[in-house]
């Protein structure tokens, strides 16, 4: 079992620090998590040519050669996104694009994914849920299975997820449980 994390802050704040605890709880699982964070990587937009819908691939020579292997060799995608304006982050939209060459194809077809969205507001606002929604968009268009979905709220200090271990075990056993069915 192979896991991609996708995280979507560049900064070492919350999404980062808990896309390594998962890795590392993962690890124990015998299941092999890569961390990749596109806005530190060298990744030039989407300019919707769309050659890539007849050739398979992308004109642009840059670190979305080395994710695309990445992306196909790994079962399930898991997206951590700072909550943004109510919606996923725009590192991770860009990334999302950049998957374009896949889709004809079918290559994202049939893989799990996992949703996780981290914001400085409260539940009850319903900012998180609103990244949610987009990444489950997504999986929706590229016909993946969005297998779990999680929100950790009042987030807006790098290390406020800290305060969050309970919720961040509960979840880290349940997608363990998920794997394992
Ligand atoms: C431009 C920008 C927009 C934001 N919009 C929201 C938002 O709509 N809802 C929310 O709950 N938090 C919002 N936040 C706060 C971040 O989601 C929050 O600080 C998060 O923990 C950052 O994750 P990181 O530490 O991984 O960077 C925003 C932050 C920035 C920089």
């Amino acid at each position: 079992m192979r896991c991609l994390i996708i995280v979507g802050s560049r900064r070492d704040g919350n999404s980062l620090k808990l896309s390594k605890k998962i890795k590392e709880e993962l690890k124990k699982e015998r299941i092999i998590c890569n961390i990749i964070v596109p806005g530190n990587q060298k990744i030039y937009t989407c300019t919707g040519c769309m050659d890539c819908d007849e050739s398979g691939v992308c004109d642009f020579y840059d670190d979305m050669i080395s994710n695309i292997e990445k992306v196909n060799k790994s079962d399930t995608l898991i997206f951590i996104t700072p909550t943004r304006w109510n919606l996923l982050s725009g590192d991770i939209k860009i990334f999302m694009d950049r998957l374009n060459p896949l889709y004809v194809p079918k290559k994202l077809e049939g893989k799990k994914a996992i949703a996780i969205a981290i914001g400085s507001t409260a539940k009850e606002d319903f900012s998180t849920k609103g990244a949610i929604t987009s990444i489950d968009s997504f999986c929706e268009n590229a016909k993946m299975q969005l297998i779990g979905k999680y929100e950790f709220n009042n987030c807006l200090d790098f290390n406020d997820i800290e305060s969050h271990l309970d919720e961040v075990n509960k979840m880290i056993n349940e997608i363990k449980n998920k794997f394992k069915n």
